[in-house]
């Protein structure tokens, strides 16, 4: 018996070793004619990433992958790690060339270790199941829909400002956990017509294991031995993965389970009285959420099992309230470190309201126009995905290279957005890169913090309303003045959305 399943363990390790020669022979012939680090057998450039140390942290391949390598080998490099070969690029055209193709839509090999967490959903399917889920979903950020959000920012946004009140006796704080119990607050009401009350729950465990599930796939990809999962499962990563799991999915049941049950009830009730329908349903719910057009997909056939509708809740659960706490805390960070940035655009503020409380309008953030700037300034220094990867399905010319099917090609905003040949002194924050005489100029793919082309972010004018009236009742409500963050390179860090790793340190002083 024991002697069987050696054979067995051992046949399957040959099959392994010759599948993964055949796949690396035909990679390694094409990726030796491109600049990169030396690689070791095996291991590839693990070692220069700081993989082969386990008690690395995203932070140590950030530093290394980020900027170091691409200052010392360009914008077109490759790296190896384990049998997964991958190139990052960082130069408008060619990213142009990958982004706006309609058939290198793949996800990159390393997105597999997002599977348990938000399994096949929109960010990392592909092929006909992408195709259709994307149909379904991109009537969802119609601007007529996001029009109806712009009350959910408010009151959301309000109850963040009543609790920052308490702060707001000039102490030091970090921002970012509040702006991010506001925004998953917001995403399940918005997307999920829900309420959570994250904010009053303090849901700060859901905040801590999407943060845990973040780093553990940002381990995965840089330390080769936890990329097998049978041995990841049984080292501590392991343990923390299941943890993490059971925090992230009981919420996502809780919002299915608890929509399910209202839609099935509102069907009943619509058959009840001839399918009239009732105007008056729920005041709040009444919108038309991210996960009734998923549900009601699922009611016209395009049959969406209960397992998909999950990867889609997951997904947008991550997706759409960490990347938007990340812009909008970077924002405030900026704000507190320029004040005369700052008073600018509180400027703006008081023209649009003068010294009125009321609540910002979908026609008020409109007007928002220099606040717009800094947004898009924080995302140039500070995008919030710093990179996100292709796999590419066949060979594709890329300037003088080839690269092979099956790479992976890492496009990075991070890189991009900071090479002074594309933003000079590109160190430095200012709005003004963005006005439109500036933008004119710009090639269409030099700055793409939403990625570009079929694949790009579906949520990002949602995002940008968010963003804007969550900085906007911070603006009217307090000054800012700076922490001790700086937001300078040692502190950041990509843990797939990027951080600090100190936090978002500001002192608050009420305006009134
Ligand atoms: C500042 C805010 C945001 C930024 C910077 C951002 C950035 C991005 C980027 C760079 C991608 C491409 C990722 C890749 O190719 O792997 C992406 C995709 C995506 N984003 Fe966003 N995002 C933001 C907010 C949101 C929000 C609020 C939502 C949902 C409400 C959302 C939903 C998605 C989805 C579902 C995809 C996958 C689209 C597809 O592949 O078809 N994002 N986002």
């Amino acid at each position: 018996m024991l002697l069987g399943l050696l054979s067995l363990a051992l046949c399957g390790l040959v099959a392994w070793i010759a599948y993964a020669r055949m796949k690396i022979n035909k990679m390694a012939e094409l990726s030796e004619q491109l600049p990169g680090p030396q690689t070791i057998p095996l291991l590839g450039n693990a070692r220069d990433l700081g993989g082969l140390n386990p008690n690395a942290q995203p932070k140590d391949f950030f530093d290394a992958t980020m900027m170091d390598l691409a200052k010392k080998y360009g914008s077109l490099y490759r790296l190896w790690v384990g049998t997964n070969l991958f190139v990052i690029l960082s130069d408008p055209d060619l990213i142009e060339v990958i982004l706006s193709s309609n058939v290198q839509l793949d996800k990159g090999t390393n997105y597999k270790f997002t599977f348990p967490w938000i399994g096949d959903g929109l960010l990392t399917s592909t092929g006909t199941k992408w195709k259709k889920h994307r149909r379904i979903i991109t009537p969802t950020f119609h601007f007529k829909i996001l029009e109806d959000f712009v009350e959910v920012f408010n009151y959301n946004g309000k109850k963040m400002i009543e609790k920052l009140k308490e702060k707001a006796d000039g102490q030091e704080i970090d921002i970012y956990p509040y702006v991010s119990l506001c925004a998953l607050d917001i995403i399940a009401e918005t997307a999920m017509g829900i309420s959570i009350n994250a904010q009053d729950n303090n849901e700060a465990d859901f905040v801590k294991a999407t943060r845990n599930m973040a780093r553990i796939i940002v381990w995965r990809s840089f330390k080769p031995w936890l990329q097998w999962g049978w041995l990841m499962q049984l080292l501590p990563t392991g343990r923390l993965q299941r943890r993490s799991l059971a925090v992230l999915h009981a919420l996502s049941s809780q919002v299915i389970k608890s929509r399910k049950t209202e839609f099935l009830n509102k069907q009943k009730h619509n058959a009840a009285s001839g399918g009239a329908g009732d105007d008056n349903d729920v005041g709040a719910k009444k919108r038309r959420a991210f996960l009734d057009m998923l549900l009601e997909a699922a009611e016209d056939n395009l049959t969406l099992t209960d397992q998909e509708l999950r990867e889609e809740v997951d997904t947008f659960m991550f997706e759409g309230h960490d990347t938007t706490t990340s812009g909008t805390s970077f924002t405030l960070s900026s704000l507190s470190l320029h004040p005369d940035i700052q008073e600018r655009a509180y400027e703006e503020q008081q023209a649009i309201f003068g010294d009125s409380d009321r609540e910002a309008t979908y026609q008020d953030l409109q007007e928002m126009k220099y606040l717009e700037k800094v947004i898009k300034e924080t995302l140039r220094l500070f995008p919030s995905v710093p990179m996100f990867v292709r796999c590419i399905n066949e060979d594709v010319k890329l300037g003088e290279y080839t690269l092979p099917k099956g790479c992976n090609i890492t496009i990075s905003p991070m890189i991009l957005h900071r090479n002074e040949k594309y933003f000079p002194d590109p160190e430095r924050f200012d709005p003004e890169r963005f006005s439109s005489e500036n933008s004119q100029r710009r090639h269409p793919y030099q700055y793409i913090p939403f990625s570009a082309g079929p694949r790009n972010c579906v949520g990002q004018k949602f995002a940008m309303l968010e963003m804007k009236a969550t900085v906007s009742k911070v603006l009217r409500s307090f000054r800012m003045l700076p922490g001790s963050t700086t937001n300078q390179f040692p502190e950041l860090v990509g843990e797939l959305v990027l951080k600090n790793l100190h936090g978002m340190r500001m002192k608050l002083v009420s305006r009134k």
